[in-house]
This record gives structure tokens, C-alpha cells and sequence, in this order.
């Protein structure tokens, strides 16, 4: 243990780090890759999506595909996503590879720090060294001529985000329970806020909860929600969307009816996490959202 955080072994060997000061590990259930490539990058389709974006715009030089990756923490999702996008411009022409750019929104950088010094032991970070040394040295880097992956420190939760409109959110905090101002409605209400215009395209965003307080919490804050993919130990996981017809599995009626009943369906406010049944007048609004009208 290095800190506030260790190297933890996973089943099948593969190393993962713990959190101390939330007790949480990272990516439990499966392993850091798998994990971001199912929840994140396959089931949002990032590479079609940014070879769509780029065939489709007219612009000179061509507009990038914008991905938030919201609590960077060791950077497993952003690696995924880039070793991806690489893969697959090697077997792409020069003049149709995708421009990309990566924001990543992090808090503290200690644990991508304590990663580098692991990163023989997690396997993912292998190769990666010296662009997070950059990264982390000039909050920025320029992966390939095609990719750009910036930092913005501090705060996601309290901070207006200085990043373009996103086409896609890897929303990948710590829990709701130990990490609730990431998943309360102002936190959602400004990423919706970042996707919600004429101008802004289509964006996904997922998570690794099926929780219906979050749920709930995230229609409230605008957006259009959906069952997302299982993973690891996880049965079902969210997906969200600025255009109702990107998702696949939108929540549907019945699972509106068992809102009504559920003992945490209460939307999260503020920075306590606190369960309850949903209020009347918030049922109410969630009842009348396009979603479900
Ligand atoms: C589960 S880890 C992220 C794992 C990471 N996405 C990956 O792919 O390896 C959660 C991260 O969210 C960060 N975080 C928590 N609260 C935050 C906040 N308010 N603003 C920015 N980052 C935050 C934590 O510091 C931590 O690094």
C-alpha cells in the first residue's frame, strides 16, 4: 500500500487498485479493460461513431468527436477508448481518420500517479508511460496527429466544464453512496446542460449503476435513459442519451410503475446520500417527461 490506495489481485489474476479512503476497488468483477471496453466503448460504439462523425463533416480541418471521461482516476476507460480509435485508424486511409479529443475530469491525480509506478502490474497502462507523464506534466498530450487527450483538474461536481460538447460521457465516479455529489442532479443537470442545444450532436453517456435513484436522478436532470449492458457482475448498467433514439432499451412503463414502490427511488440531491422512496411531486415530473408521454 502506497498512500490512500494498493494493488489489489481480481479473479483470474489480473491486478485492479483499491481505494482506501472510499473502500472501493476499482473495476471489481471483471477486469480494468474488459470493463471499459463493454460499458463504455463497444456499447457506445466510439469508433464507428467518430468514422460516422468524420464521413459526415463538411468542415476544414473535419470536427472531432468529443469524449468527457469523467473521473480519469488510473485512466483505464481513456486508454481503452484510444487503443480503439488507434486499432482502428491503422486499417483506415489517412484522410478518413477520425480527429478525437479526450477530456478527462479528475479531482486528484494521485491515483493515476501511483498507477504509473504499477504500470507492469496493470497490464493496461503498459506503453502508456510517457503520454501520462506528459499528461500529467502539461495537462495535455498529443497521443497520435489525430488524437488529443487534455486534463482538467479539480472539482467536476462544483465547476463549470471549459470542454466542448461532448459526443460521449464515461461517467465513472465512485459509488453513489460514497461519492453522492457525482451523482446528484446538479452533477447530471450540467452535463446535460453541455449536450442540450441545436448545436450540440447526439452524445451517450453510461454508467456502471441500475440504481433507480440514479435513474430517476438522471431524467430529472434531462436526459433521455436506458438499460445499458451487463458487465462483470453486473446484470444491467445505464445508458443515457440526448436523442431518445439512440437507446436501444429505453426505460419503459413498467419500469416507471416500479418507481412508485421502490424504498430508493428518491432523486439525489445535494451531497448527502440519503435513500427514500420518490417524492409525490418528483414522480409527478418524472411522469410527464417525453420519455414516457
Ligand atoms: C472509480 S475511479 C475512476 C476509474 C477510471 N475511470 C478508470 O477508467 O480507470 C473514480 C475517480 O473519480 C474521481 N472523482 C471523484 N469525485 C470527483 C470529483 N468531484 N471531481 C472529479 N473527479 C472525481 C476520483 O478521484 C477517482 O479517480
Amino acid at each position: 500500500m502506497v498512500g490512500n490506495y494498493e494493488l489489489v489481485t481480481l479473479k483470474g489474476g489480473i491486478r485492479s487498485i483499491r481505494s482506501m479512503t472510499h473502500g472501493e476497488t476499482m473495476h471489481v468483477g471483471t477486469d480494468p479493460r474488459t470493463e471499459a471496453l463493454e460499458l463504455h466503448v463497444g456499447q457506445q460504439k466510439i469508433v464507428g461513431r467518430s468514422l460516422e462523425q468524420r464521413r459526415e463533416s463538411s468542415s476544414t480541418p473535419p470536427t472531432p468527436f468529443i469524449i468527457w471521461d469523467v473521473g480519469l482516476g488510473p485512466a483505464a476507460n481513456a486508454i481503452s477508448a484510444m487503443t480503439a480509435l488507434r486499432e482502428a485508424a491503422v486499417s483506415t486511409t489517412k484522410d478518413k481518420i477520425p480527429r478525437v479529443e479526450i477530456h478527462s475530469f479528475e479531482i486528484s491525480t494521485e491515483v493515476l500517479e501511483f498507477a504509473l509506478l504499477h504500470s507492469r502490474e496493470l497490464e493496461y497502462l503498459t506503453g502508456w508511460e510517457a503520454t501520462i507523464a506528459e499528461l500529467l506534466a502539461q495537462n495535455c498530450a498529443e497521443v497520435t496527429p489525430e488524437i488529443r487527450w487534455v486534463l482538467h483538474r479539480g472539482d467536476f461536481s462544483r465547476q463549470a466544464h471549459h470542454a466542448p460538447s461532448p459526443h460521449s460521457i464515461f461517467h465513472d465516479p465512485y459509488s453513489p453512496a460514497r461519492n453522492p455529489e457525482m451523482w446528484n442532479l446538479e452533477t447530471f443537470a450540467s452535463e446535460w446542460k453541455a449536450v442540450d442545444g441545436p448545436e450540440c450532436g447526439p452524445c451517450l453517456l453510461t454508467n456502471y449503476t441500475r440504481s433507480t435513484a440514479v435513474r430517476v436522478t438522471m431524467l430529472l436532470a434531462g436526459w433521455f435513459v436506458g438499460k445499458g449492458v451487463p458487465t462483470g457482475e453486473k446484470t444491467e448498467t445505464t445508458i443515457a442519451s440526448n436523442r431518445m433514439e439512440l437507446l436501444e432499451n429505453p426505460l419503459d412503463e413498467e419500469w416507471l410503475s416500479r418507481v412508485r414502490s421502490s424504498t430508493n427511488a428518491a432523486p439525489i440531491r445535494g451531497r448527502n446520500y440519503e435513500r427514500g422512496p420518490v417524492a409525490p411531486e418528483d414522480y409527478a415530473k418524472v411522469r410527464q417527461l417525453r420519455q414516457f408521454t
